[in-house]
């Protein structure tokens, strides 16, 4: 008896930024990315591919899946680090866009972590009042927030949006457990500026601009910690081991953390879906795009045990396990 995921839907820009490309922009090649990142092209937002209006696109596709009337959802909430504007939230213009009239709306940002958080609220809501309908959003434009003339960071992330409407179930599928931790302490590994402060006495000091900053090869090794202390805690909690874990689906953010990952934790290759080199890493959209995408597949049948794992900036982390 649960929160269960009665659609999912996501939406990728048209256009198709490859390595390729990227080398007439900043000095690399298509070699060192493949290997450093296992990206080999990523989604660049274009007109009509704003923020709102891709998530806006992946909800009303989660609906249609989920045979759930945009009137009928009762919160919309929107994980994103690249909100469209900084008020109202995402989820506000979404929840205009779509025509989820009764819904309240709210932005959540954990960074990269970001969906798996508003999942989790979206099942604390569920669990309260069986009879609400959530749509639950990730979704990112960074191509707006990239300094296009660092290499460190420009080839590593793209736009999209994925979605997924949420809802009870009185059978025994839902969320599980989830596990989720932050240390504020890192942000400086992994951040980006806000505007200028007009008020001076409030304004960051070196304000080096409003673009994704990053330590990489620090962020690399926390990453795969934190995702493999998180994954056992969920399933300790649950108390299953991962041969019980049908479909691991993480954060798509490097393939070589993602190979770390299941090193460290034994996974057998076949449980792990990836998708990292179509779209690089899209931060808080990853996670629902590769969702619908394994879905789509029919790779995720009902009572599969599918568990969630991301890492961003903050630090922030997590894992949810669920049953289908
Ligand atoms: O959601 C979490 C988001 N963040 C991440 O997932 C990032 C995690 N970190 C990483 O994935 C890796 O640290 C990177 C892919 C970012 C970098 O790989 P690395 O193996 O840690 O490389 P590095 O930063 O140690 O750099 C090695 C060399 C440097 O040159 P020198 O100093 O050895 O001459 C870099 O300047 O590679 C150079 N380099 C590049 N060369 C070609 C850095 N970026 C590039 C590039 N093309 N795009």
């Amino acid at each position: 008896m649960g929160t269960v995921v009665l659609g999912t839907g996501s939406c990728l820009p048209e256009r198709i930024l490859t390595n390729v490309e990227l080398e007439s922009i900043v000095d690399t090649s298509d070699e060192w990315i493949q290997s450093r990142t296992g990206i080999a092209a990523r989604r660049i937002g274009g007109k009509g591919e704003k923020t709102y209006q891709l998530a806006a696109k992946a909800a009303e596709r989660a609906l249609e899946a989920a045979g759930v009337m945009a009137d009928e959802i009762d919160l919309v909430i929107v994980a994103t680090l690249t909100s469209h504007m900084l008020m109202p939230s995402t989820a506000c213009f979404v929840q205009d866009e779509i025509g989820a009239k009764n819904a309240f709306a709210y932005d959540l940002n954990a960074a990269c972590s970001g969906f798996l958080f508003g999942f989790d609220a979206a099942d604390k809501y569920i669990q309260a009042d069986h009879s609400k309908k959530i749509l639950v959003i990730g979704v990112e434009t960074l191509s707006s927030r990239l300094n296009w003339k660092d290499r460190n960071t420009c080839i590593l992330f793209g736009d999209g949006a994925g979605a997924v409407v949420v809802g009870y179930s009185e059978s025994e599928r839902g969320l599980l457990k989830s596990d989720f931790g932050s240390d504020g302490s890192l942000w400086e590994l992994l951040c980006m500026y806000g505007p200028q402060s007009l008020n001076p006495d409030l304004e960051i000091e070196n304000h080096p601009g409003s673009h994704v900053l990053m330590g990489g090869r620090e962020v690399f090794k926390h990453a795969v910690r934190a995702m493999e202390d998180a994954v056992h805690g969920v399933l300790d909690k649950e108390g299953i081991g991962l041969d019980s874990v049908d479909l691991v689906i993480p954060h798509q953010a490097n393939i070589r953390i993602l190979n770390k990952l299941v090193e460290r934790l034994s996974i057998p290759q076949e449980k792990l879906f990836i998708n990292v080199s179509k779209y690089g890493n899209t931060s808080a959209a990853s996670i629902p795009i590769a969702l619908d995408e394994a879905n789509n597949k029919g790779l995720i049948s009902v009572g599969d045990t599918v568990l969630f794992c991301a890492f961003g900036g903050g630090f922030t982390w997590g894992a949810v396990l669920i049953k289908w």
